[in-house]
């Protein structure tokens, strides 16, 4: 008989991976403790943006025409104690209001939920990350209060998903990693996996707190190629060296690698600046913050970053104010193919350049809705063309495929100055030249 898999939480992660156990087979009950998104999920619709997901989750979803039926959704608690073999806990652990820990209520509440209802054999599977020892405590916390004791157990197995890329990475994972304290749990993770595993995806078999830390680790240093490689662009704007060459060239060494080596603004989103706060408040707790003091370095280069931008526009407009300047923004999203602008560079640097004064216009490709609730004040404009009309710079933010197609031709007949900086270094600058643009870009020398 199949594996039934609960999940719990239905954010990015948890509607991820609920639609891709039920393409891998399995019978799947999803829960949120918010009614309004169950009803949406039900629908094969999500409250975000993700290539492929409502495709996946239509194909699937109980009640709609044509699908397998795998997938449901529900908001009580029993009924999911009562359906799974498997339960993955994939609720979000953000950063706390005015600290760097991570806030654990979220995880701690749904297993909170979930224990009482657990009367048979079952494996609690914590997915959200999560600060090292989270795993420890939430084990010992099921042995006590779950009614099957023991037979209730824990298992670690962090999700490397990219916002962007959810399906496809849930689907076919670089690598699997589990934390387990037993047999029968690293098992049932087999067999949940069966399939990737199957394809040549390797499975990596840990303890807990190796588990947890992979997940920390790996976005520590994510987080600190983007740092350095902006690092190199500060250096080279010092020097007039080209950051892009420097990437291309030492990226070739297979050891460096030429992946997340793109000097701009920097990095935002939902996952590695909380991360690596987080991870330097564990480590702390743990006395082990000496080990972690290069994180405050790699966050601070990040965090500048922004700040540069606004002062090389400031510059390319002549310096000064801001006042009576029309700046023309191209990206609020903190990546492309997303519509998640949590903790985004690119409306950060709007935000800032509004705030002292510019007449800022925004347009974003998906990320328009929740742009303008963080920041209403901004101007919006429904197409990037009506966006630059009239400006003074336009600033390329987001490195949206539809900004790389742009006309510059086309463009440069409705601005005042043909004048782009382009903070994501993705742009072709000798495309933007020959129709007659300024084409300045982070790290790189002014043509
Ligand atoms: C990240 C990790 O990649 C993923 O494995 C983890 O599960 C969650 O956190 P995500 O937040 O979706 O994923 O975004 P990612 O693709 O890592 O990009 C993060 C930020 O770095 C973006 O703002 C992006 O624009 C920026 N970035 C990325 C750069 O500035 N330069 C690069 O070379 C690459």
């Amino acid at each position: 008989m199949s594996l039934k898999i609960t999940v719990i939480g239905t954010g990015y992660l948890g509607a991820t991976h609920a639609a891709a156990m039920a393409e891998l087979g399995f019978e799947v009950l999803g829960l949120d403790v918010v009614p309004e998104k169950i009803a949406l999920l039900e629908r094969g619709e999500t409250p975000m943006f993700e290539p492929g997901l409502e495709e996946l989750l239509r194909k699937h979803v109980a009640g709609i025409e044509g699908s397998s039926g795998r997938l449901r959704f529900t908001t009580d608690w029993a009924e999911v104690g009562a359906f799974g073999d498997v339960h993955f806990v994939c609720v979000n652990t953000p950063q706390k209001h005015g600290e760097y820990a991570c806030d654990m209520s979220y995880v701690d509440s749904a297993v909170a939920s979930l224990a009482p209802h657990l009367r048979g054999p079952a494996l609690v599977v914590g997915k959200s990350t999560v600060p090292v020892g989270s795993a420890d405590r939430l084990a010992a916390y099921l042995a006590e209060h779950a009614p099957a004791g023991g037979d209730a157990e824990l298992a670690w197995n962090p999700e490397f998903l990219r916002e962007g890329f959810a399906v496809e990475d849930t689907l076919h994972p670089d690598r699997i990693v589990v934390g387990v304290r037993g047999e029968r749990a690293e098992k049932l993770l087999r067999e949940v996996y069966a399939t990737p595993v199957g394809e040549g995806t390797p499975f990596v078999v840990t303890d807990f707190p190796t588990a947890e830390l992979v997940k920390t680790a790996a976005n520590s240093f994510l987080a600190t190629k983007i740092s350095f490689i902006n690092a190199m662009a500060e250096v080279c704007e010092a020097a007039g060296g080209d950051v892009a060459k420097l990437a291309e060239a030492i990226g070739h060494d297979d050891r460096i690698g030429r992946k997340f080596l793109r000097a701009g603004i920097g990095f935002g989103g939902g996952c590695l600046p909380k991360d690596i706060r987080a991870f330097m408040a564990r480590a702390g707790e743990l006395g082990a913050d000496q080990a972690l003091t290069f994180l405050r370095e790699i966050d601070s280069i990040n965090m500048r970053r922004r700040g540069q931008m606004v002062e090389m526009t400031r510059e390319a407009l002549g310096g000064g104010s801001f006042l009576g300047k029309r700046v023309a923004v191209l990206g609020a999203t903190f990546k492309p193919d997303s519509d998640d602008v949590r903790d985004s560079p690119a409306l950060n640097v709007a935000g800032q350049i509004h705030l002292q004064g510019g007449q800022v216009t925004v347009y974003d490709p998906k990320g328009m809705a929740n742009a303008r609730k963080v920041f209403p004040t901004l101007g919006y404009a429904d197409t990037a063309l009506d966006a630059v009309r009239g400006a003074d710079a336009v600033l390329h933010l987001t490195e949206w495929r539809e900004f790389r197609e742009l006309d510059p031709a086309a463009l440069g007949e409705a601005t005042a100055t043909r004048l782009i900086l382009d903070g994501r270094n993705a742009l072709d600058p000798e495309l933007w030249r020959r129709a007659g643009w300024t084409y300045r870009a982070m790290g790189r020398p002014t043509a």
